[in-house]
């Protein structure tokens, strides 16, 4: 029999502080965020993001000492991403051995053995037209990407990087990137897939501080945000093809996808709190609309609840700051 009023009160269970903390269902702790970094070559300075308040680009002569800085804070995981200066149609510079992907790589190794080291595996910041891949006329080559792709990876893997994490968007990335390690001797080198992406407007603030090239958009190679069916798809072909964990970005608006990853798949599973979404709420609490921490705090509960083991937020530091 269902209880029912009066003899069901939910309310009996929220009644103090010490009730409600051991009747919560989800957590987050900073075991599990990974923050995203931004290195740029060749300036002396930090300079700031100003659609990312309280973001900058960290010179890559002051990368190791950041890098301290947050192992000293808590921090057990970073994302690269490389702001370079050398610009070429296939963003050859990524798979140099003396390129910024593997000296990011090499250089937060050496600062932090024991932090983890994820690369972001993706040519947008190193092509001078800022698609993810090889153009071939208007179109971004799928295959001759998947090789390049490859590349990138095992430059990555050997400069130390504990995981790979391809954002391209190309069919059949994760396999490609797989075979590419294990013939180069990395077989124990993770895939993280960014494996449902989707052409998203949250990522607004990111182009400013990644200084994208990009004119136009990458609706030819990341999903429709309307598509529930096919993001489910897409993460399972990525998992099929032999990725170590999955990926949903953004975040906070596609919970429901997150929800249904989780239910679809036993791999670990993750999502990215974008640099829209971090913009939203910064904005919001300058504005004095919010109270930032708490909206924070709801924000990544709320991606734990839907199912993520692992939450991407340009919050993390601040979290870890402050204590969670
Ligand atoms: C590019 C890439 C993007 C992000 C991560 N990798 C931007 C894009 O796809 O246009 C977005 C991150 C963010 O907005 O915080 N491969
Ligand atoms: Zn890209």
């Amino acid at each position: 029999m269902t209880s029912q009023f009066p003899e069901a009160r939910p309310r009996r269970l929220r009644r103090n502080a010490s009730l409600r903390s051991l009747f919560q269902e989800s957590e987050f702790t900073l075991n599990d965020l990974v923050l995203p970094i931004f290195v740029e070559e060749e300036i002396d300075d930090f300079v700031p993001i100003k659609s990312m308040p309280g973001v900058v680009r960290i010179p890559e002569s002051k990368l190791a000492g950041e890098i301290e800085r947050y192992a000293r804070a808590g921090i057990k995981a970073v994302m690269t991403f490389g702001v370079s200066h050398h610009l070429d149609n296939d963003g050859s510079d990524t798979w140099s051995e003396r390129g910024l992907v593997s000296r990011m790589a090499g250089i937060c190794k050496d600062a932090v053995p024991e932090m983890i080291v994820m690369s972001d595996t993706c040519f947008c910041e190193y092509t001078d037209h800022g698609h993810c891949g090889v153009l071939h006329g208007h179109e971004v080559d799928n295959d001759r990407t998947l090789v390049n792709l490859g590349k990138q990876a095992v430059a990555a893997a050997r400069a130390g990087a504990d995981v790979i994490a391809p954002s391209a968007a190309m069919d059949g990335q994760v396999q490609a990137i797989r075979k590419a390690l294990d013939e180069a001797g990395f077989s124990q080198t993770a895939i993280m897939a960014y494996s449902t992406k989707f052409a998203s407007a949250l990522y607004g603030p990111f182009r400013e501080a990644g200084g994208s090239a990009l004119k136009g958009d990458r609706k030819s190679y990341q999903m429709n945000p309307m598509n529930r069916r096919e993001a489910l798809r897409e993460s399972l072909l990525d998992e099929q093809e032999g990725a170590d964990a999955l990926m949903v970005k953004p975040a906070g608006a596609y919970l429901d996808i997150i929800r249904d990853i989780r239910q679809a798949s036993n791999l670990p599973l993750s999502a990215y709190q974008v640099s829209g979404e971090y913009a939203m709420i910064k904005f919001a609490a300058q504005a004095g609309a919010i109270d930032e921490a708490r909206v924070v705090r709801e924000s990544l509960g709320a991606i734990k609840r839907a199912g993520a083991d692992l939450i991407f937020t340009y919050f993390a530091m601040d979290l870890a700051l402050s204590g969670i």
